[in-house]
């Protein structure tokens, strides 16, 4: 595996990848849902690029751009079976300048995890594009987890022609249900047994007995839970996806099932 952190050193590597390329982009602190969509890569190509980048463009002042968890080393040590080449740049390799010309997610970007977090969606998708250009890969593979991130970028993948396929993974998570996220290190044994509910809340498949199931959490401040058409991320009655946000705490968790999976 070659770790890569310059410009120059990802484009050495890469030029020494066969056939099809993979790339699975990560902000790093990484557990086995982002090691699914390693896996997955290798299943679908002939070499795989991994990238750890704590984009800061896609924090909001007042988030946890400072406190979110970097751990490198063990990084490394779990992707050294699992990747080829690993991208772990600091800021002023991927922004050399401050990008004055950004991605926008358009109205996608004002919904939901948008509203909570103004400029987070153009943030992630400038740094996907730029991500996309520097590792130019044939696939690109990204978790359900996330799944307003997963549309907007399917959008812009589409909307602008970007020449990549983009593969969606089903999101991983622990035996009890809580979906696999690098911020639930953030959480106390007793906020981690309240953050079940939001599972919970999604698999019973109702917005009004999901809605009293976290109301009656205590330490679960509710956001949203909502049905959404997934290519455009609007509520609607008959939905394809339920989504839900709730903070924990301190700590702001997502989560959402396709309703076919109910
Ligand atoms: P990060 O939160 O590190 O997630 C990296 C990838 O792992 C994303 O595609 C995310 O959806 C996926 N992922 C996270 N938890 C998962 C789980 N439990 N099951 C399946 N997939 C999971 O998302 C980002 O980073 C950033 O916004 C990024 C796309 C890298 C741009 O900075």
């Amino acid at each position: 595996m070659i770790v890569a952190r310059s410009r120059d050193e990802l484009d050495a590597a890469r030029k020494e990848l066969p056939g099809r390329v993979a790339v699975v982009m990560t902000m790093g602190a990484l557990h086995d849902g982002h090691a699914e969509l390693v896996r997955q890569a290798r299943a679908q190509a002939d070499g795989v690029i991994v990238t750890l980048f704590v984009n800061p463009l896609q924090f909001g002042a007042g988030e946890d751009l400072d406190r979110y968890p970097r751990t490198l080393e063990a990084d490394l040590a779990l992707l050294d079976d699992l990747a080829d080449v690993v991208f772990t740049p600091t800021p002023d390799v991927v922004y050399p300048a401050e990008p004055v010309v950004r991605v926008s997610a358009g109205r996608i970007g004002d919904f939901f995890e948008g509203a909570s977090r103004p400029g987070h969606f153009d943030g992630v998708l400038t740094v996907v594009l730029k991500l996309l250009h520097l590792t130019a890969p044939d696939v690109a593979l990204f978790g359900q987890k996330d799944a307003q991130q997963l549309t907007t970028i399917r959008r812009m993948v589409a909307d602008l022609d970007v020449p990549v396929s983009i593969v969606a993974v089903p999101t991983v998570r622990e035996s009890d249900g809580l979906a696999l996220s690098s911020r639930n290190r953030y959480l106390t044994p007793e906020q981690r047994t309240a953050a079940l509910s939001l599972s919970r809340a999604l698999q019973t498949g109702d917005l009004a007995a999901g809605r009293a199931l976290l109301d009656a959490t205590e330490g679960v401040d509710l956001n949203y839970l909502e049905r959404v058409d997934s290519t455009s991320f609007e509520a609607a009655p008959d939905g394809d996806l339920m989504i839900v946000a709730a903070t924990v705490g301190t700590t702001r968790l997502i989560d959402n099932l396709p309703v076919k999976d109910l």
